[in-house]
């Protein structure tokens, strides 16, 4: 198919919820994708902060493919290997004390499900919530993020109350008032343009939610599964969470979530709490056993972090501001990114803007080769220069 007949039937028979790029991707491997043309593009991208590993990782097609040949499906209504062997995989980096794992499918249902346990555990129904945060599209996910993507529906909404993220004392104010279920906060605001804040503030947030007897939940469907080069970023923090949830990177490419559950709340859910069909299915659970594998064996943390020491040293002099960790930075040019973001494409580099309009965002597979993100930087600075209104 050409790039014409691909991009004519895809606006034809989809409505029209996404504003995409103007490529049509055809096959990937490792930090590299291709078009319909055949033209390779470095991915920095992941198609939205997922393929941590790189495309098509040989150790994930494996066991997609011996899986296929076994059973590509079944529920939880029984049991099977390869969940036991992922969620033992899963439990063996969480944090000591969070080694108690649900599955699902997508981030979003990650994050419906903590908001659940976090009112069942409480007996609380109201949660607490950060300005600029986004938790997904689905309506209990919805009622946590802030600003336009609520808007529509606020007559659905769960009762929540947004604070300043990063600023410590309003939460602290309204934790005393001790009606909150949860407190839900991605600990790197991504969509807000990479928004982060110190250990200091993750501490106090904790202390008070441990005060008032409200669950701290943690957002980590983009800093987890090592991206940020730790395997949950709490650990960065020195904070355990009461709930940590995870997706993107995690199957790799294969649509999969998880909740992290502390000891305390995993001891209190009994059977029916929770449940999903296709959570904990055997073709998810072979891609998150593999991608897990690799992310211990194959130093993904490590190359995660020499990843963002490379991008700091080459671009922090020359640029506002880079914030993030790993492989989830966002790149603050102090001037509106979106010709940048184009010129990139243009020269065969996919990066990502946010809804912060002087922050690209970068996401690359921790696989990347160093001298692949140098180069990046070196188009990246001659693309500044050529940037409309910039001097
Ligand atoms: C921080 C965060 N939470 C939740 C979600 C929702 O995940 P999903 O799109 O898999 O439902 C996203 C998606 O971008 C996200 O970035």
């Amino acid at each position: 198919m050409t790039h014409t007949d691909i991009v004519q039937l895809e606006e034809r028979f989809q409505i029209r919820t996404y504003r995409k790029k103007p490529i049509a991707v055809v096959r990937g491997e490792g930090c590299w994708i291709w078009d319909a043309a055949d033209k390779r593009y470095l991915d920095l991208y992941g198609g939205h902060c997922v393929t941590l590993l790189g495309h098509n990782h040989p150790g994930v097609t494996a066991a997609l493919k011996a899986q296929l040949d076994q059973l590509t499906f079944y529920s939880n209504a029984v049991y099977s290997p390869v969940r036991a062997r992922a969620a033992e995989a899963l439990a063996s980096l969480a944090p000591v004390g969070m080694r108690n794992v649900f599955f699902c499918s997508t981030g979003t249902e990650a994050n419906e499900t903590a908001l659940k346990l976090a009112r069942k555990t409480t007996g609380r129904t109201e949660m607490l919530a950060m300005e600029g945060g986004f938790h997904g599209r689905t309506i209990g996910s919805l009622s946590v993020t802030h600003g336009k993507y609520r808007e529509p529906y606020k007559d659905v909404m769960g009762p929540t109350t947004f604070v300043p993220f990063g600023d410590a004392r309003p939460a602290l104010s309204a934790l005393r008032k001790g009606a909150y279920a949860g407190l839900i906060i991605e600990p790197i605001q991504s969509m807000a343009g990479m928004a982060e804040s110190t250990a200091g503030y993750f501490r106090l947030l904790r202390e008070a939610c441990n005060d008032a007897g409200t669950a701290l939940i943690f957002d980590e469907i983009q800093t987890g599964v090592g991206r940020t080069g730790t395997f949950s970023i709490s650990e960065r923090y020195g904070v355990l969470p009461d709930l940590i949830t995870m997706a993107k990177s995690l199957g790799n490419g294969v649509p999969v979530g998880a909740v992290l559950v502390s000891d305390a709340i995993a001891g209190t859910v009994r059977y029916g709490d929770q449940g999903t069909t296709f959570g904990g299915g055997m073709l998810a659970m072979a891609a998150v056993e593999a991608t897990l594998a690799a992310i211990r064996d194959d130093d993904i943390m490590e190359k995660a972090r020499r990843i963002e020491v490379t991008i700091r040293h080459r671009l922090g002099p020359k640029i506002k501001e880079i914030r993030g960790g790993g492989c989830l930075l966002g790149l603050d040019l102090g001037f509106p990114v979106a010709p940048v973001v184009s010129a990139l494409l243009q020269d065969g580099i996919i990066v990502a803007g946010s809804n912060h309009p002087n922050v690209i965002r970068v996401m690359p597979p921790a696989i990347t080769p160093l001298d692949e993100i140098e180069n990046f930087t070196d188009i990246l600075e001659s693309c500044m220069r050529e940037a409309p209104g910039v001097a």
